[in-house]
Protein backbone atom coordinates (compact mmCIF):
# COMPACT_ATOMS: atom_id res chain seq x y z
CA UNK A 1 0.00 0.00 0.00
CA UNK A 2 1.58 2.96 -1.41
CA UNK A 3 -1.17 5.85 -1.82
CA UNK A 4 -4.16 5.77 -0.17
CA UNK A 5 -6.83 8.35 -0.72
CA UNK A 6 -9.85 9.41 1.77
CA UNK A 7 -13.43 11.41 1.17
CA UNK A 8 -16.22 12.05 3.10
CA UNK A 9 -20.00 11.08 1.74
CA UNK A 10 -23.87 11.94 2.58
CA UNK A 11 -24.68 14.28 5.53
CA UNK A 12 -21.46 15.92 6.82
CA UNK A 13 -20.71 15.58 11.07
CA UNK A 14 -19.01 17.81 13.32
CA UNK A 15 -15.33 16.06 13.83
CA UNK A 16 -15.46 14.59 10.15
CA UNK A 17 -12.42 16.76 9.69
CA UNK A 18 -10.71 15.53 12.52
CA UNK A 19 -10.45 12.19 10.59
CA UNK A 20 -9.28 13.35 7.70
CA UNK A 21 -6.64 15.19 9.55
CA UNK A 22 -5.71 11.67 11.47
CA UNK A 23 -5.65 9.43 8.05
CA UNK A 24 -3.45 12.37 6.67
CA UNK A 25 -0.93 12.97 9.17
CA UNK A 26 -0.84 8.80 10.18
CA UNK A 27 -0.64 8.17 7.00
CA UNK A 28 1.90 9.82 5.68
CA UNK A 29 3.83 8.96 9.33
CA UNK A 30 3.29 5.38 8.22
CA UNK A 31 4.79 5.99 4.96
CA UNK A 32 2.44 6.56 2.48
CA UNK A 33 1.11 9.08 0.24
CA UNK A 34 -2.40 10.53 1.26
CA UNK A 35 -4.65 11.77 -1.21
CA UNK A 36 -8.41 13.69 -0.57
CA UNK A 37 -11.39 13.01 -3.17
CA UNK A 38 -13.54 16.46 -2.96
CA UNK A 39 -17.59 16.22 -2.88
CA UNK A 40 -17.74 12.75 -1.78
CA UNK A 41 -18.27 9.67 -4.38
CA UNK A 42 -19.71 12.15 -7.22
CA UNK A 43 -16.22 13.37 -6.99
CA UNK A 44 -14.92 9.96 -7.69
CA UNK A 45 -16.70 9.88 -10.53
CA UNK A 46 -16.07 13.07 -11.92
CA UNK A 47 -11.99 12.70 -10.98
CA UNK A 48 -11.57 15.73 -8.45
CA UNK A 49 -8.77 14.09 -6.31
CA UNK A 50 -5.88 16.35 -4.88
CA UNK A 51 -2.92 15.35 -2.91
CA UNK A 52 -2.70 16.37 0.60
CA UNK A 53 0.51 17.24 3.29
CA UNK A 54 0.43 18.19 6.89
CA UNK A 55 -0.12 21.37 5.85
CA UNK A 56 -3.43 20.70 3.93
CA UNK A 57 -5.15 19.66 7.20
CA UNK A 58 -3.75 22.84 9.11
CA UNK A 59 -6.23 24.12 11.40
CA UNK A 60 -9.42 21.66 10.49
CA UNK A 61 -9.75 19.80 13.74
CA UNK A 62 -11.66 22.32 15.22
CA UNK A 63 -14.03 22.77 12.17
CA UNK A 64 -17.21 21.69 11.63
CA UNK A 65 -18.77 20.82 8.14
CA UNK A 66 -15.88 18.81 5.88
CA UNK A 67 -12.78 20.22 4.44
CA UNK A 68 -12.96 17.86 1.66
CA UNK A 69 -16.79 18.31 1.09
CA UNK A 70 -19.69 16.22 0.73
CA UNK A 71 -22.32 14.33 -1.55
CA UNK A 72 -25.04 12.23 -2.15
CA UNK A 73 -24.22 10.91 -5.38
CA UNK A 74 -26.59 9.24 -7.79
CA UNK A 75 -24.77 8.08 -10.18
CA UNK A 76 -22.72 6.18 -8.28
CA UNK A 77 -25.11 4.10 -7.17
CA UNK A 78 -25.27 2.84 -10.79
CA UNK A 79 -23.31 0.14 -12.36
CA UNK A 80 -21.75 2.72 -15.04
CA UNK A 81 -21.01 5.04 -11.77
CA UNK A 82 -19.15 2.67 -9.44
CA UNK A 83 -17.04 1.58 -12.84
CA UNK A 84 -16.09 4.40 -13.72
CA UNK A 85 -15.28 5.50 -9.84
CA UNK A 86 -12.50 2.33 -9.61
CA UNK A 87 -11.03 3.73 -13.08
CA UNK A 88 -10.53 7.03 -11.60
CA UNK A 89 -9.12 5.29 -8.35
CA UNK A 90 -6.28 2.95 -10.63
CA UNK A 91 -5.78 6.32 -12.90
CA UNK A 92 -4.06 7.70 -9.86
CA UNK A 93 -2.35 4.82 -8.51
CA UNK A 94 -4.36 4.37 -5.10
CA UNK A 95 -4.52 1.71 -3.77
CA UNK A 96 -6.98 1.97 -1.04
CA UNK A 97 -9.91 4.37 0.31
CA UNK A 98 -10.99 5.38 3.65
CA UNK A 99 -14.22 6.51 3.45
CA UNK A 100 -16.42 8.49 6.20
CA UNK A 101 -19.78 8.68 6.13
CA UNK A 102 -23.28 7.18 7.55
CA UNK A 103 -24.90 4.28 6.24
CA UNK A 104 -25.54 5.28 2.46
CA UNK A 105 -22.18 5.83 2.52
CA UNK A 106 -21.13 2.99 4.14
CA UNK A 107 -22.82 0.75 1.60
CA UNK A 108 -21.01 2.43 -1.33
CA UNK A 109 -17.97 1.21 0.76
CA UNK A 110 -19.21 -2.50 0.80
CA UNK A 111 -20.25 -1.63 -3.28
CA UNK A 112 -16.28 -0.93 -4.15
CA UNK A 113 -15.17 -3.87 -1.75
CA UNK A 114 -17.45 -6.27 -3.69
CA UNK A 115 -15.79 -4.88 -7.01
CA UNK A 116 -12.18 -5.71 -5.71
CA UNK A 117 -11.30 -2.42 -4.34
CA UNK A 118 -9.42 -2.04 -1.12
CA UNK A 119 -11.74 -0.05 1.30
CA UNK A 120 -12.10 0.70 4.88
CA UNK A 121 -15.37 2.90 6.57
CA UNK A 122 -15.55 4.86 9.33
CA UNK A 123 -19.28 5.69 10.89
CA UNK A 124 -20.41 9.38 10.76
CA UNK A 125 -23.35 10.93 11.33
CA UNK A 126 -25.34 12.63 13.62
CA UNK A 127 -28.00 10.50 13.62
CA UNK A 128 -25.88 7.52 15.23
CA UNK A 129 -27.78 4.89 13.37
CA UNK A 130 -24.80 2.76 11.90
CA UNK A 131 -24.99 -0.79 13.83
CA UNK A 132 -21.44 -2.14 15.17
CA UNK A 133 -20.30 1.35 16.90
CA UNK A 134 -21.51 2.58 19.87
CA UNK A 135 -20.83 6.05 18.64
CA UNK A 136 -20.39 7.92 15.43
CA UNK A 137 -18.18 11.02 14.72
CA UNK A 138 -20.84 13.66 15.23
CA UNK A 139 -23.33 12.31 17.44
CA UNK A 140 -21.67 14.01 20.79
CA UNK A 141 -21.16 17.38 19.28
CA UNK A 142 -25.12 17.57 17.94
CA UNK A 143 -25.96 16.09 20.78
CA UNK A 144 -24.43 19.38 23.01
CA UNK A 145 -26.07 21.70 20.55
CA UNK A 146 -29.65 20.32 21.22
CA UNK A 147 -28.92 20.15 25.24
CA UNK A 148 -27.89 24.06 24.06
CA UNK A 149 -31.40 24.86 22.67
CA UNK A 150 -33.30 23.06 25.19
CA UNK A 151 -31.76 24.67 27.98
CA UNK A 152 -32.72 28.06 26.83
CA UNK A 153 -36.20 27.04 25.53
CA UNK A 154 -36.45 26.04 29.08
CA UNK A 155 -35.99 29.35 30.47
CA UNK A 156 -38.66 31.16 28.09
CA UNK A 157 -41.29 28.02 28.35
CA UNK A 158 -41.27 28.32 32.24
CA UNK A 159 -41.66 31.97 31.91
CA UNK A 160 -44.53 31.80 30.37
CA UNK A 161 -45.66 28.34 31.44
CA UNK A 162 -45.48 26.98 28.20
CA UNK A 163 -45.31 23.52 26.61
CA UNK A 164 -42.86 23.38 23.53
CA UNK A 165 -42.46 20.61 21.00
CA UNK A 166 -38.77 20.43 20.01
CA UNK A 167 -38.43 18.53 16.53
CA UNK A 168 -34.66 17.41 16.43
CA UNK A 169 -33.07 15.63 13.55
CA UNK A 170 -32.75 11.46 13.38
CA UNK A 171 -34.80 9.94 10.61
CA UNK A 172 -35.02 6.52 11.17
CA UNK A 173 -33.89 6.23 14.50
CA UNK A 174 -34.46 8.16 17.91
CA UNK A 175 -30.68 8.02 19.70
CA UNK A 176 -30.55 11.77 19.54
CA UNK A 177 -34.19 12.54 20.28
CA UNK A 178 -33.45 9.98 23.58
CA UNK A 179 -30.58 10.70 24.68
CA UNK A 180 -31.13 15.11 24.24
CA UNK A 181 -34.65 14.21 26.07
CA UNK A 182 -33.15 12.78 28.72
CA UNK A 183 -30.13 14.60 29.53
CA UNK A 184 -32.58 17.80 28.75
CA UNK A 185 -34.65 17.37 31.62
CA UNK A 186 -37.81 16.71 28.94
CA UNK A 187 -40.95 16.01 30.16
CA UNK A 188 -41.69 13.82 27.28
CA UNK A 189 -39.91 12.24 24.33
CA UNK A 190 -41.37 11.02 20.92
CA UNK A 191 -39.17 8.30 18.85
CA UNK A 192 -39.35 7.14 15.40
CA UNK A 193 -42.57 3.88 16.41
CA UNK A 194 -43.34 5.70 19.51
CA UNK A 195 -47.50 4.91 19.63
CA UNK A 196 -48.75 8.55 20.32
CA UNK A 197 -52.11 9.41 21.07
CA UNK A 198 -53.66 12.73 21.63
CA UNK A 199 -55.54 11.64 24.91
CA UNK A 200 -52.43 10.72 26.52
CA UNK A 201 -50.76 14.39 25.45
CA UNK A 202 -54.07 16.47 26.83
CA UNK A 203 -53.55 13.68 30.09
CA UNK A 204 -49.70 13.78 30.88
CA UNK A 205 -49.69 17.84 29.59
CA UNK A 206 -52.43 18.57 31.88
CA UNK A 207 -50.94 16.52 34.90
CA UNK A 208 -47.24 18.16 34.22
CA UNK A 209 -48.76 21.37 35.01
CA UNK A 210 -50.93 20.43 37.77
CA UNK A 211 -47.84 18.84 39.81
CA UNK A 212 -46.12 22.41 39.57
CA UNK A 213 -44.08 22.04 36.35
CA UNK A 214 -43.08 25.26 34.62
CA UNK A 215 -43.01 23.89 31.73
CA UNK A 216 -43.94 20.98 29.48
CA UNK A 217 -41.02 20.07 27.16
CA UNK A 218 -41.63 17.51 24.17
CA UNK A 219 -37.96 16.26 22.04
CA UNK A 220 -39.50 14.34 18.78
CA UNK A 221 -37.56 12.81 16.81
CA UNK A 222 -38.09 13.76 13.20
CA UNK A 223 -38.46 10.38 11.99
CA UNK A 224 -42.07 10.39 14.14
CA UNK A 225 -43.51 12.39 11.79
CA UNK A 226 -46.58 10.48 9.67
CA UNK A 227 -46.56 11.02 6.04
CA UNK A 228 -49.03 14.11 5.73
CA UNK A 229 -48.06 15.59 9.34
CA UNK A 230 -44.79 16.63 10.69
CA UNK A 231 -43.97 15.19 14.11
CA UNK A 232 -44.22 18.84 15.74
CA UNK A 233 -47.72 19.75 13.57
CA UNK A 234 -49.32 16.86 15.01
CA UNK A 235 -48.20 17.30 18.65
CA UNK A 236 -48.64 20.77 18.79
CA UNK A 237 -51.94 19.97 17.87
CA UNK A 238 -52.47 17.20 21.01
CA UNK A 239 -50.89 19.70 23.36
CA UNK A 240 -53.67 22.43 22.50
CA UNK A 241 -56.75 20.37 22.49
CA UNK A 242 -55.41 20.41 26.43
CA UNK A 243 -55.97 24.11 26.71
CA UNK A 244 -52.40 25.23 27.05
CA UNK A 245 -50.26 27.59 25.50
CA UNK A 246 -47.35 25.93 22.91
CA UNK A 247 -44.90 26.64 20.59
CA UNK A 248 -42.89 24.59 18.27
CA UNK A 249 -38.96 24.60 17.71
CA UNK A 250 -38.14 22.39 15.06
CA UNK A 251 -34.09 22.50 15.11
CA UNK A 252 -33.38 21.62 11.65
CA UNK A 253 -29.48 21.66 10.31
CA UNK A 254 -28.17 23.68 13.45
CA UNK A 255 -27.95 20.31 14.31
CA UNK A 256 -24.83 19.40 11.99
CA UNK A 257 -22.76 22.18 12.37
CA UNK A 258 -20.44 23.54 15.14
CA UNK A 259 -17.05 23.01 16.45
CA UNK A 260 -16.53 19.32 17.09
CA UNK A 261 -16.43 18.59 20.83
CA UNK A 262 -13.83 16.89 22.32
CA UNK A 263 -15.08 13.65 22.26
CA UNK A 264 -15.54 13.83 18.42
CA UNK A 265 -11.99 15.17 17.80
CA UNK A 266 -10.90 12.32 19.65
CA UNK A 267 -13.21 9.85 18.32
CA UNK A 268 -12.42 11.28 14.83
CA UNK A 269 -8.88 11.01 14.69
CA UNK A 270 -8.80 7.60 16.87
CA UNK A 271 -11.37 6.20 13.69
CA UNK A 272 -8.71 7.70 11.08
CA UNK A 273 -5.81 6.40 12.38
CA UNK A 274 -7.19 3.15 13.43
CA UNK A 275 -8.65 3.12 9.21
CA UNK A 276 -4.88 3.82 8.00
CA UNK A 277 -4.29 1.02 9.90
CA UNK A 278 -6.91 -1.64 8.55
CA UNK A 279 -5.46 -0.44 5.02
CA UNK A 280 -1.90 -1.25 6.28
CA UNK A 281 -2.89 -4.85 7.33
CA UNK A 282 -4.31 -5.55 3.49
CA UNK A 283 -7.88 -5.45 5.30
CA UNK A 284 -11.05 -4.48 3.58
CA UNK A 285 -14.59 -4.15 3.33
CA UNK A 286 -14.39 -3.62 6.75
CA UNK A 287 -15.47 -0.67 9.28
CA UNK A 288 -13.73 0.66 12.16
CA UNK A 289 -15.82 1.20 15.44
CA UNK A 290 -15.43 1.80 19.33
CA UNK A 291 -17.02 -0.58 22.19
CA UNK A 292 -16.62 -0.12 25.54
CA UNK A 293 -14.12 3.02 24.54
CA UNK A 294 -11.98 0.57 22.37
CA UNK A 295 -11.43 0.50 19.27
CA UNK A 296 -12.76 -2.45 17.16
CA UNK A 297 -12.85 -3.81 13.43
CA UNK A 298 -16.04 -4.87 12.21
CA UNK A 299 -17.35 -6.67 8.59
CA UNK A 300 -19.06 -4.17 6.63
CA UNK A 301 -21.83 -6.36 4.86
CA UNK A 302 -22.46 -7.79 8.83
CA UNK A 303 -23.04 -4.54 9.89
CA UNK A 304 -25.16 -3.17 7.11
CA UNK A 305 -27.88 -5.94 7.35
CA UNK A 306 -28.82 -5.19 11.03
CA UNK A 307 -30.86 -2.53 12.53
CA UNK A 308 -29.73 0.27 15.06
CA UNK A 309 -30.85 -0.56 18.57
CA UNK A 310 -31.21 1.90 21.21
CA UNK A 311 -29.99 0.86 24.56
CA UNK A 312 -33.33 -0.88 26.62
CA UNK A 313 -31.24 0.16 30.06
CA UNK A 314 -31.31 3.97 28.63
CA UNK A 315 -34.75 3.87 27.06
CA UNK A 316 -36.47 2.66 30.49
CA UNK A 317 -35.45 5.93 32.54
CA UNK A 318 -37.27 8.44 29.86
CA UNK A 319 -40.23 8.19 31.27
CA UNK A 320 -39.57 7.95 35.22
CA UNK A 321 -37.35 10.88 34.90
CA UNK A 322 -39.66 12.98 33.47
CA UNK A 323 -41.82 13.38 36.46
O1 LIG B 1 -28.40 11.52 8.16
C1 LIG B 1 -28.17 12.66 8.90
C2 LIG B 1 -29.28 13.65 8.73
O2 LIG B 1 -28.84 14.79 9.42
C3 LIG B 1 -30.66 13.20 9.21
O3 LIG B 1 -30.84 13.28 10.60
C4 LIG B 1 -31.55 14.15 8.46
O4 LIG B 1 -32.83 13.62 8.31
C5 LIG B 1 -30.85 14.24 7.14
O5 LIG B 1 -29.49 14.01 7.39
C6 LIG B 1 -31.05 15.55 6.42
O6 LIG B 1 -30.47 15.45 5.17
P1 LIG B 1 -30.21 16.69 4.21
O7 LIG B 1 -29.08 17.46 4.81
O8 LIG B 1 -29.87 16.07 2.93
O9 LIG B 1 -31.46 17.50 4.22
Amino acid sequence: MRRIAVLTSGGDAPGMNACIRAVVRYGLSAGVQVYGVRKGYQGLIENLIVELDSRSVSGVVRMGGTMLMSARSDDFQTEAGLKRAIEVLRGWDIDGLVVIGGDGSLRGALALHKSGFPVVGVPASIDNDVPGTEMSIGVDTALNTILEAIDRIKDTAAALQRAFVIEVMGRNHGYLALMAGIAGGAEMVILPGSRISRDQVVEEVKSAFLRGKPHFIIVAAEGASTPTKSISELLSEYVSASGHDVRTTVLGHVQRGGSPTCYDRLLGTRFGAAAVDCLLKGQSGVMVGVKANQIVVSDLETILSAAPELSEETLRLAEPLAH
